[in-house]
C-alpha cells in the first residue's frame, strides 16, 4: 500500500521533471542533468506530496514543488560524489555523473539543477499568489544554503580531517544541516502552499529527517551495495564519526526507532489523515537503499 503511493508519486515527479527537461536544448549539461535527476526514492517529493494532500491541495498543484526540492536534492548528491567531497563512482546503480561525463559537468549541471529548483519555486504555476511562492523560494534558500545543507555538508567534509571524533551534539548538527533540513521543508511543503500552521510538519520532519540519517549511517555498515545502488562502508573508511560509530548498530537503531515514534506522535493534530506520512516514517528506517 505505502510502498505503491511512494512509487506512484515517483513516476508522476519523474514524468514531471522529464516535461520540464524536455523544453531544454539537448546538451552534454543538459543530458547530465535529466540523468541526475532520474531515480532515487523522491522521499522528499512524496512528503511535499503527502503534506500537501493532508491540507487538501491536490497532487498537480503540488508537483512543481515535488519536484523542485528533488532538484536540488539531484544537485546535492552529484556535488557529493566528486573526487573534491566523497569521490563516488555510483549513484542509484549508475555510474556518476562526473564519472560518466566529467567533473566540469557535473559542477555545471548541480549548480543548472540548483538554479532549476528555485525557478519552478518561483513559477506562477507552482501557486497563483506571489508571497506563497516568495515563501517557498526563501524556506528553501534557508533550507539549501549555509544554514542548511550546505552547512551540514562542510561540517560533514571538516570532520574527516578534524582532531577528535565528533560527539553526538555535533553530529546531530551536522545531520539536521545535511539531511534534515531538506527534508523539513519537503514536509513543510504542503502547509505553505496552503497558507497553514507549518509547526506539526516540522516537528514530524525533525524527527524524521534524524531517523533518515541515522538509518543512513547504518545502511552504511550492515546494507547491501547492490540494493542500496551506492558504495557502503565508505564512512568507517573515512575514520567519520556517525550515529553507529557513537551509539553501536543497537544503539543507533533503537535511537532510530525512538525518533519514528516520535515523528508519527508529532502527526496527533491531523488525526487518521496522517497515515500515509506515518507510514513514510516506519519506511525510512525499514528502506534497504
Ligand atoms: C541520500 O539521500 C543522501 C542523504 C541525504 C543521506 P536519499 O537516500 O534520499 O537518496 P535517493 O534520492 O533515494 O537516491
Ligand atoms: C549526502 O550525505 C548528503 C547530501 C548530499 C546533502 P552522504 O554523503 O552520507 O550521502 P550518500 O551516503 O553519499 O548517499
Ligand atoms: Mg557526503
Ligand atoms: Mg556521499
Ligand atoms: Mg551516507
Amino acid at each position: 500500500m505505502f510502498e505503491a503511493r511512494l512509487t506512484d508519486v515517483a513516476t508522476q515527479v519523474a514524468a514531471h521533471l522529464d516535461d520540464i527537461l524536455a523544453d531544454y536544448p539537448d546538451q552534454r549539461v543538459v543530458q547530465a542533468m535529466r540523468y541526475a535527476v532520474a531515480g532515487g526514492k523522491r522521499l522528499r517529493a512524496f512528503l511535499v506530496i503527502e503534506g500537501a494532500a493532508l491540507h487538501d491541495v491536490p497532487v498537480a498543484r503540488a508537483l512543481n514543488a515535488a519536484a523542485a526540492v528533488e532538484a536540488l536534492h539531484a544537485y546535492s548528491l552529484v556535488h557529493d560524489d566528486l573526487p573534491c567531497m566523497d569521490d563516488d563512482d555510483l549513484r542509484r546503480g549508475l555510474p556518476t555523473v562526473h564519472v560518466k561525463w566529467d567533473q566540469a559537468t557535473a559542477v555545471l549541471a548541480g549548480d543548472a539543477l540548483q538554479t532549476l529548483c528555485f525557478g519552478l519555486l518561483a513559477d506562477p504555476a507552482t501557486h497563483p499568489d506571489g508571497a506563497v511562492r516568495a515563501d517557498l523560494v526563501a524556506s528553501m534558500a534557508l533550507a539549501a544554503g549555509a544554514r542548511g545543507m550546505v552547512y551540514g555538508q562542510a561540517l560533514d567534509i571538516a570532520a574527516e580531517t578534524a582532531d577528535q571524533p565528533l560527539t553526538l551534539d555535533q553530529i546531530t548538527e551536522l545531520q539536521a544541516g545535511k539531511t534534515g533540513a531538506l527534508i523539513r521543508w519537503s514536509a513543510e511543503a504542503g502547509a505553505r502552499l496552503a497558507g497553514a500552521d507549518v509547526a506539526p510538519l516540522g516537528a514530524y520532519a525533525d524527527a524524521l529527517g534524524l531517523a533518515f540519517q541515522i538509518a543512513d549511517d547504518i545502511l552504511d555498515v550492515e546494507g547491501d551495495a547492490e540494493k542500496a545502488g551506492k558504495r557502503l562502508q565508505k564512512d568507517a573508511e573515512a575514520g567519520k564519526a556517525t550515529f553507529v560509530s557513537l551509539l553501536g548498530l543497537d544503539g543507533a537503531k533503537a535511537r532510530a526507532r525512538q525518533l519514528v515514534d516520535q515523528a508519527c506522535t508529532s502527526l496527533d493534530p491531523y488525526g487518521t489523515s496522517a497515515e500515509n506520512l506515518r507510514q513514510a516514517a516506519r519506511f525510512v528506517i525499514s528502506r534497504e537503499m
